[in-house]
């Protein structure tokens, strides 16, 4: 997507590889909105580090800077024997996928990766299919998205007031977003619409990268508290509800997404607001059978018990503390403590649709609908 700097608009991918540098380079979200950067990883432990940390987060992203930092752990790896290159990929692998637990996504790009490489005669070769195939990964992903957009786009007709939850935007992908990839193509169809980002607490991913990519974008939009949503949709406010995911199962519907994603499906539910998940295909798990069994990250405490900012003005006359320093201040008090699970599961039967780029299902559909989505017996 078109990023404007400086007054002029520059395209970036949210993930990209630098193969001179064996770099992994990133969009470092932490900072926006109010600091836009790339930075770039020096080996497989920072980008799993990166991951860990959320430079990069979102679901198809994280798989993409997996995929990356698989072909770059591997290309870095210096020798002949192929067990010993074997027993390396298997170290590289492992560390990217502990990075977050609860996305399938890179785990999936990551066997792409490893199959594809399987075909390589020497270390040599398998290093470079390894790139090759991390590139084929995120150019596949960016086009699933666009394709989301197209299938989504009739759902988002004229004047539609639409509710999002969390960062399921461009910045979560390598390019267009999954639930925002039906806004941008209707925008582009000349219709006008209005969204409701929620604020998506405790990292905020609504208020600051959400909101950040409408602004860029033009769309018309406004940020809500997290609590706000059952209040609007009880007044007629609401139209329709679209949200991502960072598992969802093929075998059963259910979906895995932000905390607080669950809460919403059910208020939409009681309202008769349509409930739509976009994924592109790295989201479906096709082995869980139940949603229970899905591994949710917990987070530290810290996410909950402050918040981070950016100072924008001195708070008081006379204070010192220098306009955009990035900063976390203590909310709650200094005693206690906090659970931070980062993710919820919605149950099929509050879903209306999956918005996928083969088609819309129902999400007792996906299992039926198997093949055309990607599955591998
Ligand atoms: O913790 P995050 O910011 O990585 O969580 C992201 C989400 O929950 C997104 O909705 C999900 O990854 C889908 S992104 C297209």
């Amino acid at each position: 997507m078109n990023v404007l700097i400086r007054g002029h608009h520059r395209h970036f991918r949210t993930v990209t590889f630098d193969a001179q540098r064996n770099a992994v380079v990133l969009i470092e979200q932490r900072r926006l909105p109010h600091r836009f950067a790339t930075v770039a990883t020096r080996d497989f432990r920072e980008t799993a580090e990166a991951i860990q940390q959320m430079v990069v987060r979102g679901a198809p992203a994280i798989a993409a800077a997996a995929a990356y930092g698989l072909a770059q752990g591997v290309r870095a790896f210096r020798g002949r024997s192929s067990t010993t290159f074997a027993r390396h990929l298997e170290t590289v692998y492992q560390t990217l996928k502990s990075a977050r637990p609860t996305a399938v996504d890179p785990v999936n790009a990551m066997d792409e990766v490893r199959t594809a490489m399987r075909t390589g005669a020497d270390v040599a070769e398998q290093q470079s299919m390894a790139l090759a195939a991390a590139e084929h990964f995120a150019n596949a992903s960016a086009s699933q998205c666009e394709a989301i957009g197209q299938q989504g786009v009739k759902l988002i007709r004229e004047g539609l007031r639409v509710l999002t939850h969390c960062n399921a935007g461009w910045l979560a992908c390598v390019d267009f977003g999954t639930a925002t990839a039906p806004l941008y193509a209707a925008q582009a169809a000349g219709r006008k619409f209005h969204v409701f980002c929620d604020e998506t607490r405790p990292r905020s991913q609504g208020a600051t990268l959400t909101a950040w990519e409408l602004s860029q974008q033009g769309i018309p939009h406004h940020v809500i508290a997290d609590n706000a949503a059952g209040h609007l949709m009880q007044r007629g406010e609401v139209d329709l509800v679209i949200v991502g995911s960072d598992r969802a199962l093929g075998r059963t519907g259910e979906i895995a997404n932000k905390i607080g994603t669950y809460t919403k499906a059910v208020l939409a539910h009681r309202h008769g607001i349509p409930f739509y998940v976009a994924i592109p295909l790295s989201t479906i798990d096709w082995q869980i059978k139940s949603g229970l069994a899905i591994p949710i990250e917990e987070r530290d405490a810290s996410e909950v018990l402050g918040a981070w900012g950016t100072i924008t003005n001195p708070r008081t006359p006379g204070d010192r503390t220098k306009s955009g320093r990035h900063v976390y201040v203590r909310v709650a008090d200094p005693a206690s403590g906090a659970r931070n699970p980062g993710f919820d599961v919605t149950p099929a039967e509050l879903i209306t649709g999956l918005i996928t780029p083969v088609g819309i299902f129902k999400p007792t559909e996906l299992w039926k609908q198997r093949r055309s989505l990607g599955w591998l017996a």
